[in-house]
């Protein structure tokens, strides 16, 4: 069961540190550098706040909508997360089961330390015991140094039953900080050639030059594996408009604005401050979901107003992992669901749809 006390996210947050050793603590939480993106990701959305509708007719309302022909329950996945056993034994499984009861997507990380397989069949096996859908499925895909490899993964997804595929661009380069314990691993990359960064003869560079830049996912990356697969491809880790009209150009089905929960290169935007941008230069031609620093409802809805049809949460799911296993992952979302529906009830929004930057405002616009 869940713990007293936990009426937030941010109670598991504060709770779960003391579930977990500190070199893990300090993996999920670190942002890099000196973490100027981490703390963008939240003060982005301490500066808007919400101009509600008075005596709006809420009869009717729901917050569920429709992505690639799939129905969700709300506006809300789980973001690929690696290694979800450093933070409770079940890892994954118990994150597909929660997700399953909360009939909420759940994007599966290459870096799983549950095969994708097994992620797929306890989700079956828990539709089937709670007497639900089976709960939408995407596959985080992170290119391996060899195609084949890469292929393989994407078809091992299909065959398991995923919905989509989203890949990720903005990682690529990013220092690995954690010494993993031993009962960890990224178990769908058994036998695969792993990226090291090993100089290629004749260059001088560190990075550049070596096998680890030279494995970096490039457009034509993008455009091979919309090739090769027939479910709909998402770019995870794009900013820029510019960027992002051009990946739906090559056949993209949908965009993460994201910059990695601060994770990748410090003095990146929040993905909540290039939103409008993105969505300006998409111009609505496909679904753009965003992540980074989403930690309550009232977040959600200020994502939707700014052109996001939905988000994700990332830390968030450890944090409850480590406190209470599948049942806090469970809580966690129920009380997401929860805040978003009151957040929607007191803007006078019954339906999504009538979620738009109407209905905010910017602190500093209005200060004395
Ligand atoms: C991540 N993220 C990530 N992204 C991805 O595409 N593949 C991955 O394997 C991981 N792994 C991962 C591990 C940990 C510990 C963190 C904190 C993040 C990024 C993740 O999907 C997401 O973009 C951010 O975490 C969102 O920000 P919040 O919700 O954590 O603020």
């Amino acid at each position: 069961g869940v713990p007293p006390g936990m009426a937030t996210l941010a109670d598991y947050e504060a709770a779960a540190r003391a579930h977990l050793e500190p070199e893990i603590w300090r993996h999920i939480q670190e942002g890099s550098g000196a973490e100027r993106s981490l703390a963008e990701n939240r003060a982005s959305f301490a500066r808007w706040g919400f101009l509600p509708r008075a005596l709006a007719d809420l009869r009717g309302g729901s917050t569920e909508l429709s992505l690639f022909g799939r129905r969700h329950a709300a506006p809300l996945l789980l973001a690929p997360m690696a290694y979800q056993r450093l933070a409770h034994p079940e890892g994954e499984l118990a994150v597909v089961r929660a997700a399953t009861a909360l009939e909420t997507g759940m994007v599966v990380s290459t870096l799983a330390s549950v095969t994708i397989e097994e992620i797929a069949a306890a989700g079956r096996d828990a539709a089937a015991a709670l007497d639900r859908p089976v709960p939408p499925l995407w596959f985080q895909l992170y290119l391996q140094p060899d195609r084949q490899d890469s292929l393989a993964l994407v078809r091992r997804a299909e065959a398991a039953g995923y919905e989509a595929i989203v890949l990720t661009v903005d990682a690529a380069i990013k220092p690995a900080g954690l010494t993993l314990p031993a009962e960890v691993d990224a178990v769908n990359l058994a036998g695969m050639r792993r990226i090291r960064q090993t100089a290629t003869p004749g260059t001088s560079g560190i990075i550049l030059g070596t096998a680890l830049a030279d494995a970096a996912p490039r457009w034509a990356d993008l455009e091979w594996l919309r090739s090769e697969t027939r479910l709909p491809v998402l770019l995870k880790g794009m900013l820029l408009g510019e960027d992002a009209a051009r990946a739906v150009d090559l056949g993209a089905d949908g965009l993460i604005v994201s910059n990695h929960g601060g994770r990748v290169l410090d003095g990146l935007p929040s993905a909540l401050d290039m939103l409008d941008a993105v969505s300006a230069a998409t111009g609505g031609r496909v679904p753009l979901l965003m992540d980074g620093g989403v930690r309550t409802g009232s977040d959600v809805v200020k994502a939707l107003a700014l052109g996001a049809s939905a988000v994700l949460v990332g830390r968030p799911q450890m944090h409850a992992l480590a406190v209470a296993g599948m049942a806090g992952v469970a809580h966690a979302i129920h009380m997401l669901r929860t805040e978003l529906e009151a957040t929607m009830a007191q803007l006078g929004c019954a339906r999504l749809d009538a979620i738009g930057p109407d209905r905010l405002w910017r602190f500093e616009q209005h200060a004395r």
